[in-house]
């Protein structure tokens, strides 16, 4: 079923629930939307690139504390088609500015997730909707804050969470909604990515990776490292959840029950400054308090199970470590291979290529060439055209400010399991039990 006939039955059959903040109404797709951006650093640069592209995109104002960062960004605008935007840059509540703007229908904030909190509530406050780069807040108050924000505000929050629109990940999708896997059991995933590098940079060759981090740092090193000297728990669990969670009809008849975490030791970020910066440097002396590994087992109400690694401090080629079991098969991404009984060898892994490429998702069918050069392999193009798309028609985003909420509040639960001796901890309820009713938005068609 499309989208548009499956909102006109989700109308008419008017039981139904609608997990959407109240107060939207359905717009035109011809609308423009009129954009402001908090946060062009590199990922917020790339968000715009992206915006840039778009005629229905109107960009008035920019945010950001860098002149470097701001730099950059405006340079994008010179080679566009797109009219210089105001800049606010004076101060870290120059954003503020912005926000008074009555030109602006919503706002895309890329800044360090310690901002992302109180930059997105008042986004809400001022009347304008928010596409948020993960992560929502720090803690499980501040899920709850924004949460309520957009139900009495009626404005709309979506996390950006791109590796929902990765290719292979959506024909995955595609294989689970044509029950192919049969009754899923059991998924994995996590972020898989030595950062070491990332976090610490040398101001004078950024992607070098020297041993500085903070003021001394660029761009996630800036900011990122200190979350790994003052945190342990899953720090980053989106690119992980976001998929299983679309996979699991999360808030579509299914919600998460609870979760246990528990850390390993904490050696990868000292040896790697201590390899590369000596131990006389003086961040050896750093305590790093982020576990090297991290992993969280999270229950669901409808009888899966699920498992997320969280590990970013040790050597090792990126993987975001997907698997996908049901009664009838199984996909991994470690491997890329699929198994599925009475089909495939039941004793050897058959390349998942050809399945991926038979159940490609209609969207990545319709937009492969307007998504290649995007960011992180095309997925990039999709969450941004997903956010822009159902903003400017006033329909619910793809990702519901509930689906973001539970997604991102697995780091502070994690915290507090890991910080009393790896318990287990219930998850709250965003939905208020509206769960059971909610309706899926997510790739249902070609449209976003
Ligand atoms: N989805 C993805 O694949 C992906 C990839 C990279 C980063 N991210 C996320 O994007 C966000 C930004 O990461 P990044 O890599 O761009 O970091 P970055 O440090 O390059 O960019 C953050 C920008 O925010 C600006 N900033 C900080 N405080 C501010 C304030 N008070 N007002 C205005 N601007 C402020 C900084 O000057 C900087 O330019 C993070 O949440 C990160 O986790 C997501």
């Amino acid at each position: 079923m499309n989208r548009q006939n499956f909102l006109k039955m989700t109308a008419l059959a008017g039981t139904a629930f609608t997990i959407l903040p109240s107060k939207v109404v359905f717009g035109s797709p011809n609308s423009k939307l009129r954009l402001g951006f908090i946060g062009v650093g590199l990922r917020g640069q790339e968000l715009l690139r992206l915006s840039l592209q778009r005629s229905d995109v109107i960009i008035p104002a920019i945010c950001d504390v860098q002149p470097v960062m701001i730099a950059d960004a405006l340079k994008q605008f010179e080679n566009s088609t797109h009219p210089i935007p105001q800049v606010y840059t004076d101060s870290d509540f120059s954003y503020r500015d912005l926000l008074v703007r009555e030109d602006i229908d919503a706002v895309i904030i890329a800044t360090p997730w310690e901002w992302h909190y109180s930059m997105a509530l008042e986004t809400m406050e001022a009347g304008k909707h928010v596409g948020c780069e993960v992560i929502m807040g720090t803690t499980v108050n501040e899920h709850w804050d924004i949460v309520r924000k957009s139900e009495s505000t009626g404005k709309q929050y979506m996390m950006l969470e791109n590796v929902c629109y990765r290719r292979d990940v959506m024909a995955i999708l595609q294989i689970i909604r044509q029950g192919v896997f049969g009754e899923l059991i059991h998924l994995q995933g996590g972020y898989q990515h030595d950062l070491r590098e990332v976090k610490f940079n040398d101001g004078n060759q950024p992607y070098g990776g020297g041993v500085e981090f903070g003021e001394k740092g660029f761009s996630e090193a800036r900011w990122r490292t200190q979350h790994s000297v003052n945190r342990n728990g899953d720090l980053y669990p989106t690119h992980g959840i976001g998929p299983l969670s679309k996979m699991l009809d999360i808030h579509s008849g299914n919600r998460f029950t609870s979760l246990v975490s528990m850390a390993s030791k904490a050696r990868g970020l000292h040896e790697y400054i201590v390899k590369k910066g000596g131990i006389n440097h003086p961040n050896a002396k750093v305590n790093f308090k982020l576990g090297d590994m991290v992993t969280t087992m999270i229950s669901t109400e409808n009888g899966e199970t699920i498992l997320l690694q969280h590990d970013t401090s040790l050597p090792r080629p990126y993987s975001l470590g997907f698997r996908v079991q049901g009664t009838k098969g199984l996909w991994m991404d470690i491997n890329k291979s699929i198994h599925i009984e009475d089909v495939t060898n039941a004793h050897r892994w058959e390349e998942a290529k050809e399945w991926i490429s038979q159940f490609d998702h209609p969207l990545w069918k319709k937009y492969s060439s307007a998504a290649e050069g995007a960011g992180h392999g095309g997925m990039d193009f999709f969450v941004v055209n997903a956010f822009i798309e159902a903003i400017k028609r006033n329909e619910p985003t793809p990702i519901s400010v509930y689906d973001s909420a539970a997604w991102s509040v697995i780091t502070p639960l994690s915290e507090a399991s890991v910080a009393n001796g790896f318990t287990n901890v219930p998850f709250p309820d965003f939905t208020d039990g509206k769960w059971k009713t909610g309706k899926q938005y997510f790739a249902l068609d070609d449209q976003y």
